[in-house]
């Protein structure tokens, strides 16, 4: 055999084309021969042995503990409502004005006014009349009543930015607003927010 860095002709020729038999080089060589024990230590690992997660139980895995961080935020939101005040600065309000026009809008009207949800802008409340109870009622909806539950589809400040947006809503009087389903303000109300 000659050394390392000299090439040797094979003797075959096939229409006057030969080949050199040249020496693989060293770092080929490793890759091949790695390659070759990963692909067999990865087939023990993953499907001899079944040590270790294929994607679709790792992704079970990631979604079941993505679940759990909801739950835990949304049930953390849930016992602290009655702290919250509504939010008064413009960004906030500007995202809960978008957020309602895209979710709220068809069943409340554009401007509250109501359509198939109650109007929103006047002093008659069916579910309360306080934020916090704005709050309660988006998070669970009245789903026998048409009103969607939003828990879990909007995050806990979508709610917070859509609720103080309705908040403001109050009082503005749209024109041809949606009759008031009670014959008298909320007794719950208190003096309205508005005198
Ligand atoms: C599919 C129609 C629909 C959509 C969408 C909807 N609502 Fe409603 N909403 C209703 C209906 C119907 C009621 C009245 C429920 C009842 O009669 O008890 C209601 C009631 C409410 C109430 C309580 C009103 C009261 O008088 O106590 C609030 C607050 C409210 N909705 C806010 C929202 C917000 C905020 C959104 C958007 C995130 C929204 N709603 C989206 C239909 C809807």
């Amino acid at each position: 055999m000659n050394n390392e860095n000299e090439v040797e002709l094979l003797h075959h020729d096939a229409d006057g084309i030969q080949e050199l038999d040249n020496l693989l080089p060293r770092w080929w060589v490793w890759l091949f021969w790695g390659c070759n024990i990963f692909a067999v230590a990865y087939m023990l690992y993953y499907h001899t042995f079944n040590l270790g997660d294929l994607q679709e139980a790792e992704y079970a895995r990631e979604a079941r503990a993505g679940e759990q961080l909801k739950t835990a935020a949304l049930a953390a939101f849930e016992s602290n409502l009655d702290s919250l005040q509504p939010a008064t600065d413009e960004s906030t309000l500007a995202s809960g004005s978008q957020i309602y026009t895209t979710y709220c809008a068809p069943c409340h009207r554009a401007d509250g006014g109501g359509l198939v949800g109650p109007n929103l802008t006047d002093d008659y409340w069916i579910h309360g009349t306080s934020y916090q109870d704005n709050l309660r009622t988006i998070i669970n909806g009245v789903p026998e009543k048409g009103m969607i539950t939003w828990r879990g589809v909007l995050k806990p400040n979508e709610v917070q930015a859509v609720a103080s947006f309705i908040y403001k809503l109050r009082g503005s009087n749209p024109p041809d607003p949606k009759p008031a389903e009670n014959t008298a303000p909320a007794a719950s109300a208190g003096p309205s927010q508005f005198e």
